[in-house]
């Protein structure tokens, strides 16, 4: 059994008390924040930059002291000042849309080369034929299941599909690339998208639109530790 992931999605956090939600989330065993940095261009929506993804960093720690990863998904145009600054600001992960950068692997170049792990991330309707060209440099592939720009949406099918060719290329180039899967995933539909070959699971809504996050993320990990 792969080791399985859950990113809660700050996007569905209570902005009011963003910090606060996110410590709750991590208490409730999130594994990594995921944060979804929209610009009102690339997609019709805005939500937070660099300033606030450094004032939540040294508050992205366990009980015991342990560093929780933070996630960074941009859906910004252009890339590579932004994932710059993330970088500086404590992102540990930053994932880019390749339609977004004209120039895709110095993007991940200069993602890594800021000491940060980096993703790329494909819409439903785009092809992912760039991956092979750059594999060799992507820590994470990312795929989303709703278009970009929102909370709440429906997990659309052919995710599965596409999951399960970006499962057989990772497989088949050797490395340790994980592969996220990201927009209405729920306890019930989890299960699906591990079987596609997905190993991390970002989820906003499911969680953080329950008073009890520890009691989704726990039955969300017994879906994946199903037989
Ligand atoms: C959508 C974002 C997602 C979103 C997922 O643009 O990338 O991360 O927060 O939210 P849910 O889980 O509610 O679909
Ligand atoms: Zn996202």
């Amino acid at each position: 059994m792969p080791t399985y992931r859950i990113a809660p999605s700050l996007l569905s956090a209570d902005f009011a008390r963003l910090g606060e939600d996110m410590r709750a989330v991590i208490d409730a065993g999130a594994d990594w924040i995921h944060f979804d940095v929209m610009d009102n261009h690339y997609v019709p929506n805005l939500t937070f930059g660099p300033m606030v993804c450094q004032a939540l960093r040294k508050h992205a720690v366990r009980a015991d002291g342990s560093k929780v990863p933070i996630d960074v998904h941009l859906m910004v145009q252009p890339v590579d000042a932004l994932a710059q600054a993330f970088a500086e600001a404590g992102a540990d992960l930053i994932s880019f849309h390749p339609d977004a950068s004209i120039h895709v692997d110095r993007t991940l170049q200069l993602i890594r080369a800021a000491g940060c792990q980096a993703g790329v991330v494909f819409n439903p309707a785009m092809p992912i034929d760039i991956l092979p060209w750059v594999i060799d440099k992507v820590d994470l592939v990312l795929l989303m299941s709703v278009n970009p720009g929102f909370g709440g949406q429906s997990f659309i099918d052919s995710a599965l599909r596409k999951t399960e060719m970006v499962r057989k290329l990772i497989d088949a180039s050797g490395r340790d690339i994980r592969l996220e899967v990201d927009g209405g995933i729920k306890v019930d539909n989890i299960r699906r998208v591990a079987d596609a070959g997905a190993d991390t699971f970002v989820a906003g809504s499911a969680i953080f639109g329950q008073k009890d996050y520890r009691k989704v993320i726990d039955a969300m990990r017994v879906e994946l530790a199903r037989a």
